[in-house]
């Protein structure tokens, strides 16, 4: 009967909230206070209960007590910290807190640009895989197996990878194998934008690194030329730096275009000693008829252009970078500027 007493107790003890500093006296007194205290007059009631039931009385009247106790403590603590924290906690003085929302990669966001341009000029997007066939990345495009310009694209060879018919797989040097890809798939005439990441072996400097980004350029059509092909790229180069940028077309050679050229833009840079460098950005040239046979076009009938260029280095002029590897470092103060 007199453990119901205690349960009874506890109950109503857990239901009370103590919101003030009054009710926390209030709740003392009715509980703990020394005369008339709930917990304390059971304590007196000690002496009805018979002598062999009194130790585990005495016990579960000590636990209810302290129970009490912790219930006011900690009641009585977090009421302090309300007093304190009111006035505390909010300084009408700090700054607003900034809305730290990311932006798009600068090299995103000239990949984006370049494309919507490409598309006014009526390129459509398509994609090729990373992991390529040595057939694709190479041999169709016109560098035989001991071919010397091989050597100009060294790359990773991926070893346990299933050779497929077409030869070992290589992590792709350039976009230009989806060219044969896209005359496989599809008919021409074709006129497609194709970006992708890219892998070499290289050197590394403040304008190579073992990985970047390329777009490549497929137009072919019967009656396509080198004038047309040199219209485009101005246009894109406009569209992309300005009116006022300066660019130099030079001859070059590359095994997959016959005639070949490269395309550099004229970067400031008001600290080198010619007040800038020119910076090589693309190669590019007429399809060479054995690419055609290779992918099943019909060299006698068509022509084309191709262009492969390098989106890191277009970044770089955009913005007036100076090293390559800072858009793999991923550092914030970096990245947070554009
Ligand atoms: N694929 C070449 C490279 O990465 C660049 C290139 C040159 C692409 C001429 C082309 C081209 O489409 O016609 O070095």
């Amino acid at each position: 009967m007199s453990d119901d007493r205690i349960d009874a107790l506890r109950d109503q003890i857990e239901s009370e909230t103590i919101e003030s500093e009054e009710e926390a006296e209030a709740f003392r007194i009715q509980y703990l206070g020394r005369k008339q205290g709930a917990i304390t007059n059971l304590f007196g009631q000690i002496s009805e209960i018979p002598p062999e039931e009194r130790p585990a009385f005495g016990k579960n009247v000590n636990a209810l007590k302290a129970m009490a106790e912790q219930k006011l403590e900690s009641a009585l603590q977090s009421l302090q910290r309300e007093q304190q924290g009111g006035a505390a906690d909010i300084d009408l003085t700090l700054p607003g807190r900034r809305d730290f929302r990311g932006t798009l990669h600068p090299l995103t966001q000239t990949l984006n640009e370049i494309l919507r341009i490409l598309r006014r000029l009526g390129f459509e997007t398509y994609e090729g895989p990373e992991v390529e066939s040595d057939w694709h990345n190479f041999t169709a495009l016109n560098f035989p197996p001991d071919h010397p310009a091989r050597d100009m694209q060294d790359t990773f060879f991926v070893k346990d990878a299933p050779d497929a018919e077409d030869g070992p797989a290589v992590l792709r040097t350039h976009t230009s194998p989806a060219q044969i890809r896209i005359m496989q798939e599809q008919d021409v005439p074709l006129r497609v934008a194709v970006p992708g990441r890219v892998y070499r072996n290289e050197a590394i400097s403040y304008k190579s690194f073992c990985l970047f980004h390329q777009v490549e350029l497929l137009y072919v059509d019967e009656g396509v030329s080198m004038a047309a092909l040199k219209q485009t790229l101005f246009a894109l180069a406009r569209a992309l730096f300005g009116e006022d940028v300066r660019l130099r077309f030079r001859p070059s050679y590359f095994p997959f275009t016959e005639p070949s050229a490269e395309v550099d833009v004229w970067g400031e840079k008001p600290d080198h000693a010619d007040g800038g460098e020119w910076m090589e950005i693309l190669g590019c040239g007429m399809v060479h008829p054995n690419v055609f046979r290779s992918a099943g076009v019909d060299p006698e009938r068509y022509t084309g252009y191709a262009v492969g260029m390098g989106v890191e280095r277009m970044t770089m002029l955009r913005y007036g970078i100076d090293d390559i590897r800072t858009f793999y470092e991923n550092d914030v103060r970096f990245l947070d500027q554009f």
